[in-house]
């Protein structure tokens, strides 16, 4: 467990809190003294809110707010500068009012727990800073942030899904009331969830499943909507036609892998993941909804070499650096089969589709600008896209897309017991510096980094 190797270099008391229904899933929180020095102010559990409306509010609107000499009522994360150091890019920011509701969809969650991704790792460091800033400026209502350039998303708080409480409402929210709780997702373009507070659309939120600890429901609804996209969206797969398919998952032991191979498993797909030597154990014995085979994915290419069939859906949740290789093991073997005869396996057909969650379109537009990066990106797509057609196989790039139905059909999952959470390491709200930190050396061994603001 590497993850507890550094933990204890830094110093670090892991204590289980619970163990999850499912002995798969255990949580540990990290509770040791901060390294830092924390804001001089008292922080209330809950902030007492007022559900009085503030000044402007735009038309059809709640606000809430809170003076400005209270006690910080509110506490985020933020990105200060975009930096490879975390120390440099992240900080821990008092704030004296709360997060005012302008547009009358939306809703203020108080945040009780939320997951740290891949993505907010990357984006301390400004990845996809061009396109975000773009969808921000254009999903904005104009109120709370002005209209500007890229800079203007500085100081930036990320955290993309979260567990939380209901504290207010726009008028037009219907399906919440007062201290609901929720999941959710905020998308990337807005602020984000690593906060006490955090403003997201009623569509975004659903009433969080009654079998979970909020740190371990935390840990799933962005994984869980990026795998629902990839799948169903892109990959064209769904509970009606997944039946008997052949499915490959690279990286199955991730948070969007693991939640793919259950999800497929559930729809009767026959599923084989690839994963690392040491979590394959584990892989297999995650409850009734394991893979039909697990694959460690140093053995891809043997492996390949003697599947004896054809694969209808592979879906790439393997982290970005593997992902080109991942595609070349997969081409090769086809045309080395191709070139065998026609009696050999075939590994792929015309029909296969293959959907990469590693796309390249945030990271042009960091390179190249809007114009240069959207051309390159195009011509990526044609190349991506007649290289497949080669290879015999449809190509397809991925995205996480909100989507409140499949978030409600999520939960029912999870309820059922059909889909089941990573194990979750959690750290203290305070300490998100260390739980960042963690998963740029690498995440846990089958988990999820989550942060408690309980
Ligand atoms: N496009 C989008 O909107 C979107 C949204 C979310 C995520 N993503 C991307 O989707 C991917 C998965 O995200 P995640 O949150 O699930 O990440 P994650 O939890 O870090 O999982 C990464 C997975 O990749 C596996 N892996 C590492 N090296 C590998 C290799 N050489 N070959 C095959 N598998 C390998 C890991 O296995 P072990 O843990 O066993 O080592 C793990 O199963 C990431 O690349 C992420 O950036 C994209």
């Amino acid at each position: 467990m590497a993850h507890i190797c550094s933990a204890t270099r830094l110093n670090l008391a892991f204590r289980p809190l619970t163990t999850a229904r499912h002995a798969s899933t255990t949580t540990f929180s990290v509770t040791s003294t901060p390294n830092y020095l924390p804001p001089q102010t008292s922080t209330p559990q809950t902030a007492p809110l007022q559900s009085a409306p503030l000044s402007t509010p735009v038309s059809g609107s709640t606000s809430v707010s809170i003076s400005g000499s209270s006690p910080s009522p509110s506490r985020s994360w933020n990105v200060v500068r975009y930096h490879p150091d975390l120390k440099q890019a992240l900080q821990y920011v008092p704030q004296t009012s709360l997060p005012t509701v302008y547009r009358p969809t939306d809703v203020l969650v108080r945040v009780l727990a939320s997951s740290v991704n891949p993505l907010d790792v990357a984006m301390t460091r400004g990845y996809g800073n061009v396109l975000l800033s773009l969808a921000n400026i254009v999903t904005s209502t104009g109120v709370e942030r002005g209209v500007g350039g890229a800079s203007d998303r500085l100081p930036l708080t990320l955290g993309r899904d979260f567990v939380g409480q209901i504290v207010a409402r726009g008028q037009e929210v219907s399906n919440f009331k007062h201290g609901d709780l929720v999941w959710g997702t905020v998308p990337p373009y807005e602020k984000g969830a690593h906060a006490y507070y955090v403003i997201t659309s009623e569509s975004a939120v659903a009433h969080k499943p009654k079998n979970l600890s909020n740190v371990d429901a935390a840990s799933i609804p962005y994984v869980g909507l990026t795998a629902w996209s990839a799948i169903t969206n892109f990959g064209e797969l769904n509970a009606q036609n997944a039946y008997n398919k052949k499915v490959l998952i690279l990286g199955g032991s991730g948070g969007v892998g693991c939640f793919a191979v259950q999800l497929l498993k559930y729809w009767g797909a026959e599923v084989t993941t690839t994963a690392s030597a040491s979590s394959l154990n584990w892989l297999r014995s995650v409850s009734g909804a394991t893979a039909d085979e697990c694959i460690d994915y140093r053995d891809t290419e043997r492996f390949l070499a003697s599947y004896p069939g054809t694969f209808d859906f592979i879906l790439d949740a393997s982290s970005s650096s593997a992902a080109k290789r991942n595609y070349e093991l997969l081409s090769a073997q086809h045309a080395k089969n191709q070139s065998m005869g026609s009696e050999l396996p075939r590994v792929l057909h015309p029909k296969t589709m293959y959907v990469t969650l590693t796309s390249p379109l945030l990271g042009n537009l960091d390179r190249y600008g809007v114009l240069g990066g959207g051309l390159t990106t195009v011509a990526d797509a044609i190349s991506d896209t007649l290289s497949g057609l080669q290879s015999g196989l449809r190509f397809r790039w991925a995205y996480y897309l909100p989507n409140p139905k499949a978030l409600l059909h999520i939960g029912d999952l999870v309820e059922r017991g059909a889909i089941k959470p990573l194990t979750t390491t959690v750290y203290e709200f305070d300490r998100a510096l260390e739980a960042y930190e963690s998963l740029e050396k690498g995440r846990p061994r089958n988990g999820k980094v989550v942060l408690s603001n309980a």
